[in-house]
């Protein structure tokens, strides 16, 4: 299994370009199971998730052809298979995408239950309850969802829960159920706002994406489309906080300023000066770091895949930060971990106490999940000494080429296997 050794200490500088949103790719490839046309992806992230995405599409029977961009053409014209199996299902939950476009346009779907995860339960209940208000006929047996419908019926439905996946798999089945859909209490993320385009310019007919309320009028049939996936803002505010860190500065090009405003915002209240220039953003160490609350939030709050990270910049920062989770159950599994690289940090609940600043050492640490992997490698750059992080999986399922993008800001990082 695959390592990462950091040394830490070295001050990072330069520039680093963002990659595409990993969660942007992923319904964009499942949204390619609308139609029977080529459409054409640009600027997916090349990591380990997009190729999962990629296998479970190979599996129904699409056809993906890669560009040398680092996109893809997909073209599914015959469905061979209407199944995600459990062992592509377990590797990446957001496979659960290809149910509501399967049930669409091909009126059957059998896609494995993700079971649970280290971020908590993360059932899919909601997603289920939305498609069979749309009409959808579904059994949960062998620990699949198995769905059917002739053709959905538009009709409305409200989250009881904001969902991001379960927003975006819900407006591809609407967009070829028979009538119109209004889907109330939807996630705004910046992710849902890019599939609708993509959607969009297949032929749907949507409206309200980014607001709470989605009205989507259902087509006969959709057709082919070209899209470029927006860039990804968790890869952005990572490396903006290495940058904060032991920044000199780090400037990261290609962002979609308006999205990471979240991420800007709360960087910004605890003295992290952040320069915007176009679509760059540039961070370094502040003159004075301070401990700042931190509250996760559904867009347009602060994201819950920004908080590990943000918790490692506030072991450095001087005074307390009480950092509160309140999108997942189980999201402090990090901490664990910084705490044994000499962080001082207590759990409460849903909350965490940091009290920094605190002096970090090098040490062998395991990644438990892709963000939480994020804050170690942030950590082990800022400390003294060395550090061995294990699991690196976690870390590639998300960030593209990682340690070769801190390479060229001066760090010093190597694979080990
Ligand atoms: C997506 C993102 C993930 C991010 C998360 C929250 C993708 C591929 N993944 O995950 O990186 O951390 O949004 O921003 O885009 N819930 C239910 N029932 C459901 C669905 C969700 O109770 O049917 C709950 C979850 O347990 C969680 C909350 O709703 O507590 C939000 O989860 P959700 O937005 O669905 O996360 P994902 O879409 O899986």
């Amino acid at each position: 299994m695959d390592k990462l050794r950091i040394t830490g200490g070295k001050t990072l500088r330069g520039r680093v370009a963002v990659a595409g949103a990993k969660n942007a790719a992923l319904p964009a490839l499942a949204a390619t199971l609308l139609t029977g046309d080529r459409v054409e992806l640009h600027n997916l992230p090349r990591v380990r998730d997009v190729r999962t995405m990629l296998r479970v599409l190979a599996q129904l029977g699409a056809q993906a052809e890669a560009r040398p961009d680092g996109g893809a053409d997909v073209r599914v014209d015959r469905i061979e298979s209407f199944e995600a199996p459990y062992d592509l299902v377990k590797t990446m939950r957001a496979s659960v995408l290809v149910l509501g476009p399967l049930l669409a346009r091909h009126g059957r779907a059998r896609v494995s239950l993700p079971g649970g995860c280290a971020l908590g339960e993360r059932p899919i209940d909601l997603h289920i309850e939305a498609l069979r208000k749309l009409g959808a006929e579904i059994t949960l047996q062998h620990g699949y969802v198995e769905a059917k419908a002739r053709r959905l019926r538009g009709g409305r439905y409200d989250f009881r829960t904001k969902t991001v996946t379960g927003t975006e798999n819900l407006m591809m089945a609407a967009t070829l159920a028979e009538g119109t859909t209004i889907l109330g209490n939807c996630a705004r993320e910046p992710e849902v706002i890019d599939l609708a385009r993509l959607l969009g310019a297949m032929g749907a007919s949507i409206h309200g994406a980014g607001s709470d309320e989605i009205t989507i009028e259902g087509r006969e049939r959709l057709h082919g489309a070209r899209h470029r996936v927006i860039p990804d803002r968790i890869e952005a505010g990572t490396y903006l906080v290495a940058g904060a860190l032991i920044g000199d500065p780090v400037e990261v090009t290609g962002c979609d300023v308006e999205a990471m405003r979240p991420i800007v915002r709360q960087l910004e209240a605890a003295g992290v000066a952040i320069a915007v220039e176009g679509d760059a953003l540039r961070a370094g160490v502040p003159a004075k770091l301070t401990g700042q609350d931190l509250r996760t939030a559904p867009h347009p709050g602060y994201p819950t895949d920004m908080q590990a990270q943000y918790m490692t910049l506030m072991t450095q920062a001087a005074g307390t930060s009480v950092v509160t989770e309140t999108v997942f159950e189980h999201r402090f599994m990090h901490v664990g971990e910084l705490l044994r690289m000499g962080a001082d940090i207590r759990i409460q609940g849903r909350s965490c106490v940091v009290v920094g600043p605190s002096r970090l050492t090098g040490a062998q640490v395991m990644a438990t999940d892709l963000r939480a992997s994020a804050c170690l490698v942030l950590a082990a750059l800022a400390a003294d000494g060395v550090s061995v992080l294990d699991r690196v999986y976690h870390l590639d399922r998300g960030y593209e080429a990682m340690e070769e993008k801190l390479r060229t800001l001066g760090a010093e990082v190597e694979r080990i296997r």
